[in-house]
């Protein structure tokens, strides 16, 4: 692939400053200052005569768009490892290349992972709104019981990076780790989890649902009513990966009956709306889609996609590559 020497580039998002500043150093960068989430149409206004579009997963980058930009877009540079934004087909029909943030982000989106397990389990929300409500009366031997960890059943849907260093930390909360994902571990890399062929065998065998597998469309909807179903009476169901892959009503229903004991969401369908129906329940601990939120982390997300540009600019094929 040819850059000019110091190629146009288009900021979608801010970055953290350190990055920032690496990008102006290296490119003519224009840069969406007031941090706005821009439509497809706007970007493909505002992006014109790039050579390299710097998005996150909140840009929807589809056919239209890479159309528009393809006279002189090379790279689709994404802080995220997820790429559902993107529509990967017209960018390789397109001869665009994305480069996206894998690896850099496990441990930290592992750590909300973790966050969001212990609150949905441990009831977070409702104890930390009972302190603040002054409404607290002091200590009583059954007040705000919650699930206790040690020897239940961790399901992990998606066993990829992330889903593996949430294992790690898991482990040393006491919790047996059971997966499901498109094939089985190396039995280096799975550390003695139980694996499970189908994704049914998965949740029959969950105390605790964590859904850590990429977003992808063939995925939408797929924890429905009737899969919800066969988690045991009382299961507790994680979130970090994107929110369309749960219906959103069939897991209300279920946190409404108590078949679902407690849920930790840190992604929704449709971003930044959140189902109304959520903030109704005390059993549900939200966050704002924070999993890769560290100073490090995205600062190193960001420089991962600086050396991934400067990597194809040499003719080389750096480990963050697409497409
Ligand atoms: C990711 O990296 O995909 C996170 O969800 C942030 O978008």
């Amino acid at each position: 692939m040819t850059l000019s020497p110091r190629p146009r580039a288009f900021l979608c998002r801010r970055f953290t400053p350190a990055v920032e500043s690496a990008l102006r150093e290296r490119f003519a960068l224009q840069v969406n200052d007031d941090d706005s989430i821009l439509s497809s149409a706007e970007i493909a206004r505002r992006a014109q005569g790039c050579e390299l579009l710097f998005v996150s997963a909140t840009e929807a980058i589809d056919a239209a768009t890479i159309a528009q930009l393809a006279p002189t877009l090379r790279v689709i540079a994404t802080l995220s490892v997820g790429y559902d934004h993107i529509d990967m087909a017209a960018a390789r029909a397109a001869g665009v290349q994305v480069l996206h943030t894998p690896d850099v982000l496990s441990d930290a989106c592992a750590e909300v992972a973790m966050m969001l397990l212990l609150n949905a389990c441990r009831r977070g929300f409702e104890a930390d709104r009972l302190v603040r409500s002054g409404a607290w009366a002091g200590w009583a031997p059954t007040q705000l019981l919650g699930m206790g960890l040690v020897g239940r059943r961790l399901g992990i849907f998606g066993m990829g990076r992330i889903g593996r260093a949430i294992a790690v930390r898991a482990r040393a909360f006491g919790l047996a780790i059971h997966y499901h994902n498109r094939s089985r571990l190396d039995a280096a890399l799975e550390e003695g989890a139980t694996y499970h062929a189908t994704l049914d065998g998965l949740l029959a065998a969950s105390d605790i649902l964590m859904i850590a597998a990429p977003g992808a469309p063939s995925l939408r909807g797929t924890f429905n009513a009737a899969r919800l179903a066969m988690l045991p009476e009382g299961a507790v169901v994680v979130n970090i990966s994107r929110g369309d892959l749960v219906d959103d009503e069939a897991l209300l229903a279920a946190l409404r009956r108590g078949q679902v004991r407690g849920a930790g969401l840190d992604v929704f369908a449709n971003e930044p709306h959140v189902n109304p129906g959520y903030r109704t329940l005390d059993n549900v601990f939200l966050s704002p889609h924070i999993g890769s939120a560290t100073h490090e982390t995205r600062d190193a997300m960001g420089w991962l996609l600086i050396h991934g540009v400067e990597a194809l600019a040499r003719g080389e094929t750096p480990d963050n590559l697409l497409s």
